[in-house]
């Protein structure tokens, strides 16, 4: 049980950082353990990336396991001098000993402590890093199949239960590993044949506490459940107080709560026997072994097989070695869960993306040429309907192309597999004549800059946003493309300029505001090849003039692809591009194409919002 849980069972009423530390144990309590623990060797890189905490932290383990054990040492010389001839002698010497021994252990205790919980954070962090980064390098098709909720739980508390196996129980494993077997090699020492004794009789002490433990575990998850649901119906009821009091249903709802609340009393009742019970089988089982062993060792000692001293190691050794056992039963679930959750995250990072880069990646001229040749796509999982069907289209570099077509046409679909998001079915995709299963996926991305149809923002300043569009992008790069985006203005009259935050999302901007923002993070990139994936939604008259103006200055001198919704952008294409059904249905200018009365000239009556200049 951890801390937080204890802390709960004692207040009895969660505070809000209680209940979310107690959600968050929940979602631990949730994830699945595993008996495979060779998902923990995983690890094994890291720690070697560690080699000399690694060791150090290894040395302290076997100095305090070692300390342990010289206490029974320690005892057994005390004893054997006051049993002896010697007996007059004074004993402080010994005590000297005992003492020493305790100090030591008390240090290296602390060192361990110390060098162990630091190698244990030292490895969740590479392990929160690395893994982040590689989530990072995954394509889409990855992020279908697994829902981002599952990666960030992976990220988050599977990390967690990781980082409490390294920085705690990992050490109480191995100190209790080393100290049972350093006990019980010294109690073979002392006394082979008292320790087969205390061989056959651990099991009988062990198993049936194992076996008591596990119904004792059910119990408590059912009493937090109860608890959980009536609180739950609490909640709702004083969210609708008015509605409770207006219908007279207070009594009503005081009987509910309260056979909830009994409910879950009853069942603390039943677990509170069950412990009371367990306890003294504990206690019976424990202390009879104990006794029957040091009855055994006794007769032995009247018998003369052993020193009165060897009897008073044994003793204490054995009390090592139940007690190691203990705390390794306590442990085993644990471990147990940690190699289920370092299963997880090894999957994660043995997830290839799909998208790779090639051995030999041919080189893109910068030319900003763009070929579909007969392209078929369908999105995984989705085989049966293809997103592009047979899609063929070629723009010049230079050239403005403008794709029209109803929503669900592949629109967007033409921009993923542009920069490589995916790989088509069938079919070549090409820029500057290189077939890009051929070109390295971040070489291809370096050729294009997006605006999407939501083109999300970050939280940052203003300029974070606009430098984020190419590395190393400079103060004087910034600002010439948000004068360019028609940005420049509405950024200076902001409380603190470029600097100003613009909180989650850039939430503090207005529709507009914001696509010409994204239009500046585009025109930083200075890239070859444009795609624009315009908002549907309607802007003001002012600002669709400032977009409309950001827009032709962000596609002078460079390829465009264009996602057009509004007409106006659609007249300043050098051609339009019809798509329906993933493929392409008429080309032509604004005027041919409305001559032609086809799908074109439907959905200009229909669909684009006038231009308004
Ligand atoms: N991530 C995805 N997974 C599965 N199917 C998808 C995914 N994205 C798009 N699709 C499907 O692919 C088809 C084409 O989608 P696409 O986004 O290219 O349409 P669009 O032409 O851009 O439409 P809109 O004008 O509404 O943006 C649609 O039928 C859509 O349901
Ligand atoms: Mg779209």
């Amino acid at each position: 049980m951890s801390e937080s849980s204890v802390q709960t069972a004692v207040e009895g009423r969660p505070s809000a950082g209680g209940a979310l530390a107690q959600e968050m144990e929940a979602a631990a309590e949730r994830r699945d353990s595993t008996r495979n623990l060779k998902a923990l060797s995983t690890l094994w890189p890291i720690l070697r990336a560690h080699r000399a905490e690694t060791f150090i932290a290894c040395l302290l383990m076997v100095a305090t396991s070692a300390a342990t054990l010289g206490m029974s040492g320690a005892v057994r010389l005390l004893v054997e001098h006051l049993t002896s001839d010697r007996s007059g002698a004074s004993v402080d010497p010994w005590f000297w000993l005992l003492g020493a021994v305790a100090v030591a252990l008390g240090l290296f205790t602390a060192l361990r402590y110390y060098w162990v919980t630091r190698l244990g954070e030292r490895i969740v962090a590479d392990l929160r890093k690395s893994v982040y980064g590689h989530i990072l390098t995954l394509d889409p098709a990855f992020f279908i199949a697994t829902r981002t909720g599952e990666v960030l739980s992976r990220l988050t508390t599977d990390i967690q239960i990781i980082e409490n196996l390294l920085a705690t129980s990992a050490s109480i494993f191995l100190r209790n590993t080393l100290i049972l077997i350093g006990a019980l090699i010294l109690m073979l020492l002392v006394s082979p044949k008292l320790t087969l004794l205390v061989l056959l009789i651990i099991p009988v002490v062990v198993v049936p506490l194992f076996l008591f433990a596990r119904p004792l575990r059910n119990l408590t998850t059912a009493t937090q459940d109860e608890f959980a649901r009536a609180v739950g119906h609490a909640g709702e009821t004083l969210d609708a107080l008015e509605t409770v009091q207006a219908f007279g249903r207070e009594g009503a709802a005081t009987q509910r709560f309260g056979a909830a609340v009994e409910r879950s009393f009853r069942t603390s009742l039943r677990r509170m026997a069950a412990r009371a019970v367990m306890t003294a089988a504990a206690i019976v089982l424990v202390f009879g072994g104990v006794v029957a062993v040091f009855w055994l060792g006794v007769h032995a000692g009247q018998r003369g097989e052993l020193t009165w001293g060897a009897l008073f190691q044994f003793a204490f050794l054995s009390v090592f070695a139940a007690s190691a056992v203990g705390a390794l039963g306590e442990m085993w679930g644990d471990v147990q869960k940690a190699a289920g959750a370092m299963e997880r995250i090894a999957e994660l990072l043995s997830a290839r993306p799909g998208i790779a880069r090639p051995a030999a990646p041919q080189a893109l001229a910068g030319r900003g040429e763009v070929r579909f040749e007969e392209v078929v796509f369908a999105y995984p999982g989705r085989e049966a309907t293809p997103a592009l069907d047979g899609f063929t289209l070629t723009v010049a570099p230079g050239e403005r192309v403008a794709l029209v077509g109803p929503s669900g046409a592949g629109k967007s679909t033409v921009f993923r597999l542009l920069l490589r998001f995916y790989d088509p079915i069938s079919g070549v995709v090409r820029i500057d004549g290189v077939d890009l299963r051929q070109a390295d996926p971040r070489d291809i991305r370096a050729q294009a800059a997006l605006v999407a149809q939501d083109s999300p923002l970050f939280s940052g300043s203003a300029a974070d946003n606009i430098a984020f569009g190419r590395e190393g992008a400079g103060t004087d790069d910034v600002r010439a493309a948000a004068r360019a985006a028609q940005a420049e203005a509405f950024i200076a009259g902001l409380p603190e300029g470029f600097e100003t935050p613009l909180g989650e999302r850039a939430k503090g901007l207005s529709g507009g505001q914001r696509q010409r923002l994204a239009i500046a993070r585009a025109l930083v990139r200075q890239a070859p090849i444009l795609l624009l994936d315009e908002a549907t939604s309607a802007l003001d008259a002012e600002n669709e003039k400032l977009v409309q103006e950001a827009l032709d200055e962000a596609m002078r001198g460079r390829t465009t692809l264009v996602i057009a919704h509004r007409l106006a952008t659609v007249l300043k294409a050098d051609r339009i591009v019809v798509m329906d059904g993933g493929r392409v249905v008429e080309t032509g200018s604004h005027a041919e194409l409305i001559a032609r009365g086809g799908l074109y000239a439907r959905l200009a009556a229909l669909q684009f919002t006038e231009g308004r200049d």
